[in-house]
């Protein structure tokens, strides 16, 4: 007879068995201790390290954010912001705005030339474009409030990998020698060893930031101060003199992330959790789910011309609403609980198209009562905590500059801000009194970080990059799975449409709509555009015998992965 059964050349067969690794994650990759969802697989690892050290989801989520801010410089970061939305082990839901504010230099008509014309590129392009930062000091901040790690083995990962370097992935290669812009500045040079016209570094070389370490191990000494005080807000403040932009040490000492009640809603039997304003994002989804029937929805067909009509029109008004009303809290009144009240959305939806014919954004107001990167990641952990994050630099690799000696790239979110009230931005959104520039106050965003429970549990948890498309992303990958029954890999690789109010048109994934979809929008009077991708997601999902199943968005190059 042949060998038996418990040995495999003269090994046990267990042991021969499990050295065997899978060569990639299964989607969606199933874990029952804790589960990390990133676009990047280094930054990925540094949540899982920290979980099985005995972290919880916040200490994971903030070691994932510090991670991405040196293995995916196109949106991770230290100089930009953004929103975490999370739930506590003991069923709380929380919020963080961490999102930059405008210096206190900056006022309402700083991109406007003598004739008060929109001058785009000092909003993108100009270190006028940065705003105060905000991620150091709201990572800290969930770690402090939430979290059970120190803050040193948070930071850990991070500083290994910006000192000790990574193997450049094939993205980052490519996206070093597309992204001509940064070459434009020195700092940025050195700290991605570019050189002239398309030439840098190659796949599988190690990318080593020795600057970005120092200042992730001045934040790991001492904490905020290490970031907004000290060595690093000198290093900022020379650069901003140098480069002229407008940071000062007051606006440095002064930010401050804050924790905010989250916006919670029902819908169809789930409850959604997601981040109030300064972010459109809560407010729209909960307008348009609003406004949506999903009985009509269902009925139509997945991605059938009808199905496209009823979320468009939705989006059509949700989209006005956010335009005009909008802003930071803060500095603007928002009548939020008005605008998301069903009596409200009640008479919105007398606006609806009857006719089966599109609705067209001219005749649409707002009721009486804004290549790119942003980047969306999440943590569950076995103690019941759950976080969702999103952050940005807003445009791919911020304004493209990289703070002198502070090794970390400028944020550009001041274009965020309406410029002039009806003058377009680079999402093409326009924008009002509300989200007019103000010293101090925080940019409109469309981040959407979301947290959906089902009867009192955690059903599911999504997040998309994407400028004004972030929020329909995450209202595709929700109703892909709620609705359609898609399995979270699925929903979050299904094809997207997209539209805003203005430009009065739906965007469109090539596989989005059929050959004879087209034709039949067309025929109802919708004017298509074809986009080469809309969002890139990534979620986490409870199985039902109460597993985690991560997934990340195959547009991505992310990871999934738990234990
Ligand atoms: O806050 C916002 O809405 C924008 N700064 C997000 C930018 C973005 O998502 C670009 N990503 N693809």
């Amino acid at each position: 007879m042949g060998m038996p059964l418990t040995s495999l050349y003269g090994r046990p067969l267990l042991l021969a068995v499990a050295a065997i690794t899978l060569p990639i994650e299964p989607r969606p990759s199933v874990a029952a201790n804790g589960m990390v969802a990133s676009p990047e697989p280094f930054a990925t690892a540094a949540g899982l390290e920290i979980l099985k050290q005995g972290g919880n989801a916040f200490d994971a989520a903030a070691a994932v954010g510090f991670a991405l801010a040196v293995t995916y410089p196109a949106a991770g970061n230290l100089g930009g912001g953004g929103f975490l939305v999370g739930l506590t082990a003991d069923g709380r839901p929380v919020a963080i705005d961490f999102r930059e504010r405008a210096p206190a230099a900056a006022g309402r008509d700083m991109f406007l030339d003598a004739q008060g014309n929109v001058r785009p590129d000092v909003g993108v392009t100009s270190y006028q474009a940065i705003g105060v930062p905000g991620t150091v000091d709201g990572l800290l901040l969930a770690l402090e409030r939430f979290g059970r790690s120190k803050r040193e083995a948070v930071l850990a990962p991070a500083i290994k990998l910006a000192r000790d370097g990574f193997p450049i992935p094939y993205s980052l290669e490519q996206d070093l020698r597309r992204h001509r812009e940064l070459r434009r500045w020195e700092s940025t040079r050195k700290a991605f060893a570019l050189g002239p016209d398309s030439a840098g570094p190659k796949m599988g070389d190690a990318l080593r930031q020795p600057e970005l370490a120092l200042t992730l191990a001045d934040v790991s000494r001492l904490g905020r101060r290490g970031f907004y005080e000290g060595r690093v807000a000198d290093l900022i403040v020379a650069d901003m003199k140098a480069q002229g932009g407008l940071i000062t040490h007051a606006d440095l000492e002064g930010y401050r992330a804050k924790p905010r009640e989250p916006l919670v809603f029902q819908h169809n039997g789930y409850e959604l959790i997601t981040h109030p304003l300064p972010s459109s994002g809560g407010v729209v989804l909960a307008q348009i789910l609003g406004l949506l029937d999903v009985t009509e929805l269902k009925k139509a067909g997945y991605h059938s011309a009808k199905a496209i009509q009823l979320v468009t029109e939705a989006q059509r008004l949700a989209y006005a609403d956010r335009n005009h009303w909008l802003g930071d809290p803060d500095y603007a009144s928002v009548p939020v609980s008005r605008l998301i009240s069903k009596e409200y959305l009640d008479r919105r939806r007398q606006l609806l198209p009857k006719d089966g014919r599109a609705g067209k954004s001219d005749g649409v107001e707002h009721g009486l009562v804004e290549s790119t990167e942003t980047t969306h990641y999440t943590v569950a952990d076995r103690f019941g905590n759950v976080v969702a994050v999103t952050y940005t630099l807003n445009s791919a690799y911020g304004m493209g500059a990289v703070a002198a000696g502070a090794g970390f790239l400028w944020n550009n979110n001041m274009d965020n801000f309406s410029a002039k009230p009806g003058a377009p931005n680079q999402y093409g959104m326009l924008g009002a009194a509300a989200n007019a520039i103000e010293a101090g106050k925080r940019p409109l965003s469309s981040m959407t970080p979301t947290i959906v429970r089902k009867d009192g549990k955690f059903f599911m948890t999504m997040g998309s990059p994407g400028g004004p498309t972030i929020i329909n992303t995450v209202l595709q990958v929700y109703l892909n799975v709620t609705v359609w029954g898609l399995d979270l890999g699925e929903a979050i690789d299904e094809r997207r449409v997209h539209h805003q109010w203005l430009p009065d048109q739906i965007d469109y994934e090539e596989l989005a709509l059929s050959p004879d979809t087209r034709p039949e929008l067309e025929r109802m009077g919708y004017r298509l555009h074809e986009v080469g991708r809309i969002g890139q997601a990534v979620g986490i999902m409870r199985t039902p015998e109460g597993y985690l199943a991560g997934a990340v968005d195959r547009r991505g190059n992310g990871l999934a992965k738990g234990f």
